[in-house]
């Protein structure tokens, strides 16, 4: 049994003291947190401090970061490490998001050493695959799907993709409050891991938990939560304020499957 995963994409909104106040509020709403979800916020780089201050090393809401550079150290201006992340308390990193690969040219082997720099820090790497609105329209989402896996996971041994989680992310779902039906989620969820089964091991594609994130709120959470396909979501918008964000968690740990 995946025990669900909730994760909030902070991208670039927040100062350091907005985010500190903001975890507080949260905490506050979230006092009866129960024990079925993880939950994980990841906050721009410099606000991962104060953020991680205020939750502590006990606390229930582990902190996450958007993005990481491969090397541990050295002449990379910029950019910021493993080690350095590590250091700070972040448990979790998105890589490969759609706003990286599409605004800053991610691609897969790029992708592929961030994860192996994840992995090799003790980092949970949360990565992201999807396809464009013009791929699913031509019938490529299987494909696409297939092919940003393999990229991204070429060479890694089952162990180590032990720690990893997906996050299917249709790009023509993030920030446009066109979310993609639960049925369409299901689908790709099937999809993905099936191809983790054959390229990495069935043991493997049953535990990696897979999130669904675009335009995800409180209207549509339970409905995509519903199928036991989806194990979570990775959230944009909808995290950044404290109600929303609150009740999302709290439909998130009410939600029954009903086993599609
Ligand atoms: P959204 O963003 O919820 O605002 O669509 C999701 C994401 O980019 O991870």
């Amino acid at each position: 049994m995946r025990t669900r995963l909730i994760v909030g994409n902070w991208k670039m909104n927040k100062t350091a003291s907005e985010a500190a106040t903001f975890v507080d509020e949260l905490r506050q709403h979230l006092s009866k947190v129960p024990s079925d979800v993880e939950l994980v916020v990841a906050p721009p780089f410099t606000a991962l401090e104060s953020v991680g201050r205020v939750l502590g090393s006990e606390s229930f809401i582990q902190l996450g970061a958007q993005n990481l550079f491969w090397e541990p150290k050295g002449a990379y201006t910029g950019e910021i490490s493993a080690p350095m992340l590590k250091d700070l308390g972040c448990r979790h990193v998105i890589l490969g998001h759609s706003e990286r690969r599409t605004l800053f040219g991610e691609r897969g082997d790029r992708i592929r050493k961030k994860l192996q720099a994840a992995f090799a820090h003790g980092i949970r790497p949360i990565l992201c695959i999807g396809e464009s609105l013009e791929q699913r329209e031509a019938g490529s989402t299987d494909d696409v799907l297939a092919q940003q896996l393999h990229e991204s996971l070429a060479g890694f041994s089952s162990e180590t993709l032990e720690s990893l989680t997906v996050a299917y992310e249709p790009i023509w779902a993030i920030g446009t409050g066109r979310s993609a039906t639960t049925e369409q989620a299901v689908a790709a969820h099937q999809t993905i891991r099936a191809v983790l089964s054959a390229t990495a091991s069935p043991v493997i594609a049953e535990r990696t938990r897979i999130l669904y994130g675009g335009s995800v709120t409180t209207q549509n959470i339970a409905s995509l939560l519903s199928s036991e396909q989806v194990d979570g979501a990775l959230i944009g918008g909808a995290c950044l304020e404290v109600s929303s964000f609150a009740t999302i968690i709290s439909l998130a740990s009410t939600t029954r499957s009903i086993g599609v």
